[in-house]
């Protein structure tokens, strides 16, 4: 099961961030041309927010089964930042933090009066959680933890 999750949540995360980014680009370009807020808009805001949520899922049933959150590691027990510290405990409150920022963005923004307000809320809830995501990546190059940018199962 776990090679099947961490495939699953290594491959979404480009789902993550490709809807995203979309949708920070159609704010910022129905903000800046004054555009109307359509239904396709719409439906972009609501599909970053439920993939988001999936990956959350996916996620939460990982951190019950990784061997690096599981079991004490050995090799650097006194490192104040070491892998396990990371995924035990900044990834994880990192990411629930972007995944509540997109929530309350994506309903805030469904909320305002204006299709301009609308645009301005998704656009700067959607871009702090992007920020807060790429943070949380174990990206190859991260300085945190590195993993690849793409599992094979
Ligand atoms: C937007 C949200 C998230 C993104 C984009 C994301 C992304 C990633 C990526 C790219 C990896 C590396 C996968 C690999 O090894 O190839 C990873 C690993 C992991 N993530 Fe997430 N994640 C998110 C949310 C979460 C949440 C909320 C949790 C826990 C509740 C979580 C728990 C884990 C765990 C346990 C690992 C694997 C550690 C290991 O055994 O190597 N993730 N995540």
């Amino acid at each position: 099961m776990f090679p099947i999750l961490i495939f699953f949540h290594s491959f979404w995360r480009w789902l993550v961030l490709g809807s995203l980014v979309y949708s920070i680009f159609i704010a910022y370009r129905g903000k800046t041309g004054k555009l109307n807020y359509t239904a396709s808009v719409n439906q972009w805001r609501h599909w970053t927010a439920t993939i988001a949520h999936v990956q959350l899922l996916l996620g939460m049933s990982l951190y019950f089964q990784s061997p690096v959150v599981m079991f004490q590691m050995l090799d650097a027990p006194g490192k104040l930042l070491n892998e396990q510290t990371f995924f035990r405990y900044i990834h994880l409150s990192m990411m629930m933090l972007a995944v509540v920022l997109i929530t309350i963005g994506s309903a805030k923004a469904k909320r305002q009066k204006t299709d301009a307000e609308k645009f301005d809320v998704m656009l700067t809830w959607f871009i702090v959680a992007f920020i807060v995501i790429f943070i949380a990546i174990p990206w190859p190059f991260s300085p945190l933890a590195s993993r690849p940018f793409i599992r094979s199962i």
